[in-house]
């Protein structure tokens, strides 16, 4: 048997695992999480990030005016958008959960909403940093989303809120034009004053900076409450 040398220092805890539940329908959420995962990677934190995968997958762009308007007036109501049974193992082994997915009509994206009533085990009693991709509207969302991880005994943290940079009304114009299936950015009207759809490359930056500074406090054995408001 080999005793603990006492004079050694005691070794540091062992980093937290990290689970990233996300839904991404036009690629922002989705771009947002990768660069914080890996900024966590690169502080030398495990994560397993897994897409929420609608069963009936939708097609981005939706395609025409009146599907985009008719999507804006369902997702208003929270319609859900039944997801297939996520692939991880068991939330056991992670100490943190990442929710992340989109603003719909103020709302929680249908995919996080169907996660949160079909499958609330992989977040019950579990602290859940919540990031959200918004156009900028975001507040009504994270007061649901937070109520409703509290009802199902999951520990809201965050929110970490990215909106799109733009100036109103192009940004609500562009992203109406761009879920329509138009390129606004593209246009020769409206590409003068609305140049990119959704997020900027500074964001990203910082999303991976993000990245970084919850990994270094998760390899100290800490979950902090970092909190990121447009
Ligand atoms: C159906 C629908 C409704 C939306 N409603 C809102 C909204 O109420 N508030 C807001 O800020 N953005 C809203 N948006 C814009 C998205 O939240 C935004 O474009 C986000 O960056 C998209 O993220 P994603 O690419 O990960 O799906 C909506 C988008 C869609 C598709």
């Amino acid at each position: 048997m080999i005793a603990d040398n006492p004079h050694e220092p005691p070794a540091p805890p062992a980093p937290l695992r990290v689970l990233v539940l996300f839904y991404s329908f036009s690629g922002q959420s989705g771009g947002l999480v990768q660069r914080l995962i890996a900024g966590l990677r690169e502080e030398g934190i495990e994560v397993r990030s897994e897409r929420l995968q609608p069963a009936i997958p939708l097609r981005f762009p939706v395609g025409t005016i009146p599907r985009t308007i008719r999507m804006m007036i369902t997702t208003l109501f929270r319609q859900r958008v039944v997801i297939l049974q996520p692939e991880t193992p068991s939330p056991d082994d992670y100490e943190l959960v990442i929710l992340a997915g989109p603003t719909w009509s103020f709302n929680p994206s249908g995919p996080v909403l169907a996660l949160l009533d079909q499958y609330p085990n992989l977040l019950r009693g579990k602290p859940v940093l919540a990031l959200i991709s918004c156009r900028g509207y975001w507040r009504r969302h994270w007061c649901y989303l937070q109520g409703r991880l509290r009802q199902i005994g999951a520990q809201p943290l965050g929110p970490l809120v990215f909106d799109h940079p733009q100036a109103e009304p192009w940004r609500t114009i562009g992203v109406f034009l761009k879920i329509a299936g138009t390129a606004p950015e593209r246009s020769p009207l409206i590409g003068r004053v609305y140049r990119r759809f959704g997020h900027n490359r500074e964001q990203f930056d910082e999303a991976g900076r993000l990245g970084h500074t919850l990994g270094q406090s998760l390899q100290q054995g800490a979950i902090p409450n970092l909190i990121r408001l447009p």
